[in-house]
């Protein structure tokens, strides 16, 4: 996956004052606004989208302190983090951990990382480190996020962050019992096109908000069977990115009914050959937002996908937000947002803004943790919203499963302060 975009205009100068009568977010009671963080960290960032691989990703000044950082699982999407993460400058990658050795080996050799481990255990006991970055399989999450933080140890973990929303919560709660933070992928409501979005609706402009549709699907990944296994499934791997951002700018949900199937049930994978599929590959979710405000997202490992994992090709609205008197559409995925286009009673052609990529990249979470491990500074992807995420999810299945609408128990807190 590759985030790409274009320069354009100014997200937030098309804000308007919000007229009556609409269902928007309400941002008067946000406690403070942490949109000058977003905006000059994204930024600064934006180095890395201008400069190539090669570039700088923070401005050098930005460097109060490095933190020690370890990262467990050495596969693909270490191949995506790892190179963001040696030029955050808030960042030092101490070790490298994996259970299949050689991937931590090559992994510490062509990153330059010092220390490579085959477990967790050895790990912990090896060169000292505050951070751990978790990109393991999806079903491993839960206990090494759990055993990280029981070393006292600061967790940023790939998604989910567990596998129920009870042992999330249990998880959050054991990272505040020691004054440890916890954060969870995806990252979609960093980007400044969800700003844009999240700032329209605030507005007022599009009138009372009725309907939302979101999708993303590709062939699938071969590289690895945990993706169709029990604890994996389409649902946590690529459907969690429009629930991120659908409950982003709409709000909690509460209640949810899907349909889900298994379209493919045999599956190749490399280095094991044909694999059963046990989880979902083709998910259809409803979400019940509140003030009659009702969203769809589908999702799955079965969609002719000419563009494969690169996000660049993608020019269709891969979500739709329509009002009564407006309508938003995302250019691109949302992981890797192109621009907004919109269009309203006085502007009834669609208009394209917010084409900027401000530094955004989909797989720069764990830097901008541990820049605010060593800064303060805060994000707006929290854990609360991560784990609302996971509950839909598992609702889903549930509603699914017994053809009934699942009520929702978890929210976070929202308006978010973009
Ligand atoms: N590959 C991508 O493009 C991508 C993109 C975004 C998010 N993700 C997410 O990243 C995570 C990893 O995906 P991936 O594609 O890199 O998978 P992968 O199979 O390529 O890599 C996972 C690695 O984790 C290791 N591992 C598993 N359990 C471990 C344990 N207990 N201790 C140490 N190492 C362990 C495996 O040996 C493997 O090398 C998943 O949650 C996935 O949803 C992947």
């Amino acid at each position: 996956m590759q985030d790409r975009g274009r320069k354009g205009t100014d997200p937030s100068s098309r804000v308007k004052t919000p007229p009556p009568e609409t269902n928007r977010p309400d941002h008067s009671g946000a406690p403070f606004s942490r949109r000058g963080f977003a905006k000059a960290t994204l930024l600064t960032a934006g180095g890395l989208a201008v400069a190539g691989a090669s570039g700088p990703l923070w401005a050098a000044e930005a460097a109060p302190r490095r933190i020690r950082t370890a990262v467990i699982g050495c596969g693909s999407v270490s191949n995506q983090y790892l190179p963001v993460l040696k030029r955050c400058p808030f960042v030092e990658v101490v070790s490298v951990c994996d259970i299949r050795p050689e991937r931590a080996r090559k992994q510490a050799e062509a990153y330059g990382v010092p220390n490579d481990y085959p477990h967790i255990e050895a790990l912990l006991a090896g060169a000292p480190f505050e951070f751990l970055i978790d990109l393991t399989d999806m079903q491993a999450h839960e206990a090494v996020n759990r055993r990280a933080l029981q070393a006292g140890k600061h967790v940023w973990s790939e998604k989910p962050i567990a596998n129920s929303l009870a042992a999330g919560q249990d998880l959050l709660r054991m990272a505040r019992r020691q004054k440890l933070r916890l954060w969870g992928a995806p990252i979609t409501v960093q980007s400044p096109q969800f700003a844009f979005m999240a700032r329209k609706i605030a507005s007022g402009e599009l009138g009372r908000l009725a309907a939302a549709h979101a999708f993303y699907g590709h062939e699938g990944p071969d590289w690895s069977s945990f993706f169709y296994e029990k604890g994996g499934g389409s649902l946590p791997d690529l459907a969690v990115y429009n629930l991120t951002s659908l409950t982003g700018l709409l709000g909690p949900v509460r209640r949810v009914t899907a349909m889900l199937s298994i379209v493919t049930p045999d599956r190749a994978i490399h280095e094991k050959g044909t694999i059963r599929v046990t989880e979902e590959d083709n998910a259809m979710l409803l979400l019940d937002h509140g003030r009659g405000l009702i969203s769809h997202v589908q999702s799955g490992f079965n969609y002719f996908n000419p563009h494969g994992h690169d996000g660049s090709g993608e020019k269709r609205h891969t979500i739709q937000i329509t009002g009564t008197r407006g309508y938003l559409g995302l250019v691109g995925y949302d992981w890797a947002p192109q621009g907004v286009e919109w269009a309203t009673p006085d502007q009834p052609a669609l208009v394209r803004e917010s084409t900027d990529p401000g530094g955004y990249l989909w797989q720069q979470g764990a830097a901008l943790a541990a820049e605010c491990l060593a800064t303060g500074k805060e994000l707006l992807a929290t854990p609360e919203h991560a784990l609302h995420v996971l509950e839909i999810i598992t609702a889903a299945r549930a509603a699914s499963a017994t053809g009934r609408t699942i009520p929702l128990k978890s929210t976070f807190a929202w308006p978010l302060p973009v």
